[in-house]
């Protein structure tokens, strides 16, 4: 009988530990991250090395994840892409350069208006312009060997031989990844670095970013007092602003924040007036 009892509180707290773990946990592309202490040996980097850092920078850097999820359904699925180039390549509508998927992969990053996939247009273009930043561009900034080591990455998940070659600075831009990735960095001083790093200006027009996934913030402060602010940043879906879609305003902005840069960031939207709106 104790046995019995014990069976069956322990297959209940397996249960109970499942359940949370489908609650709480996003599905997502995890490539395996690198042991900790890998060493880089600049001079022979491997292509399982160059796959990982593409990787890393689809997680991190490049904020691919904020838009090509399961979860917002904003941008078609990033492991399934490879498969869709020749379909891609042979649609009636590309008017692009791209030859291969090599040169796709790298077009779709650069000039992602150069096709747009259908149904996934910025709202009224008619699907002749993406809502997809330029990854090299200002609000995310990635290197031409970050740019290659994503090829490679969506390349081996998609389960096609890659076709780049690894770059002579490959194991430098690995570094830079590893670095940006460290605990313990030192809070941004500037709202401006604070809004490009947290690439602000993907989703959102503020601060000279043309991001049209989320509301204009170009005037927030007219309407907007820095309670909701504060909320609107930490918990995003608290209110949904009207004509725009849940869940898709990444909401760990608290954990990734310091104090100082949530308040340094409210004060300035709550600071954004507009032309011609009174303070
Ligand atoms: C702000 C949202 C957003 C971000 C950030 C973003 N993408 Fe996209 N991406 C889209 C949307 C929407 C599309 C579909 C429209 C189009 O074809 O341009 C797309 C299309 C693509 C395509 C073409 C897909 C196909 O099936 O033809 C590739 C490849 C791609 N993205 C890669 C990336 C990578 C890699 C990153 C990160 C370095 C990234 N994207 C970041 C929104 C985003
Ligand atoms: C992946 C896209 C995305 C990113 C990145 C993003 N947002 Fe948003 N944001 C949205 C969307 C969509 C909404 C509208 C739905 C909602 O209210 O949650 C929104 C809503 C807001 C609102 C409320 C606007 C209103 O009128 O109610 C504020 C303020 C805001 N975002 C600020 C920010 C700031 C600051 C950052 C960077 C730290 C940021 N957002 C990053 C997509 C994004």
């Amino acid at each position: 009988m104790r046995n019995l009892a014990k069976t069956v509180f322990f297959s209940l707290l397996v249960i109970l530990a499942f359940a949370g773990f489908a609650n709480f946990v996003v599905p997502q592309l995890q490539p395996a991250a690198p042991p900790e202490d890998e060493v880089l040996d600049l001079s022979a980097m491997t292509m399982d090395q160059f796959v990982a850092l593409g990787g890393r920078v689809v997680e991190g850097k490049g904020t691919c994840m904020l838009c090509h999820n399961e979860v917002g359904g904003r941008a078609p699925p990033l492991s399934e892409t490879v498969a869709q180039i020749p379909v891609r390549l042979a649609d009636a509508r590309y008017e692009g350069s791209a030859t291969d998927s090599a040169s796709y992969l790298y077009e779709s990053m650069l000039e992602p208006s150069a096709f747009v996939v259908a149904g996934f247009g910025k709202a009224g273009s008619g699907d002749t312009e993406s809502p997809m930043p330029n990854v090299s561009g200002s609000s995310i900034g990635m290197s031409e060997a970050e740019i290659l080591a994503v090829i490679a990455y969506l390349q081996d998940l998609g389960g096609e031989d890659i076709s780049v070659e690894i770059p002579e600075d490959a194991g430098a831009a690995a570094e830079d990844e590893e670095e940006e990735d460290g605990e313990g960095r030192e809070p941004f001083e500037t709202v401006e670095e604070i809004i490009d790093e947290f690439t602000c200006g993907a989703c959102h027009m503020v601060a000279g970013e043309e991001g049209d996934l989320g509301p204009n913030l170009n005037a927030i402060g007219g309407s907007r007092a820095h309670d909701y602010l504060r909320r609107a940043i930490l918990d995003p879906n608290a209110d949904i602003a009207e004509g725009f879609e849940a869940d898709l305003m990444p909401d760990d902005y608290g954990e990734q924040m310091f104090a100082s840069e949530l308040e340094m960031l409210i004060d300035f939207l709550a600071g954004l007036q507009g032309e011609g709106s009174e303070p």
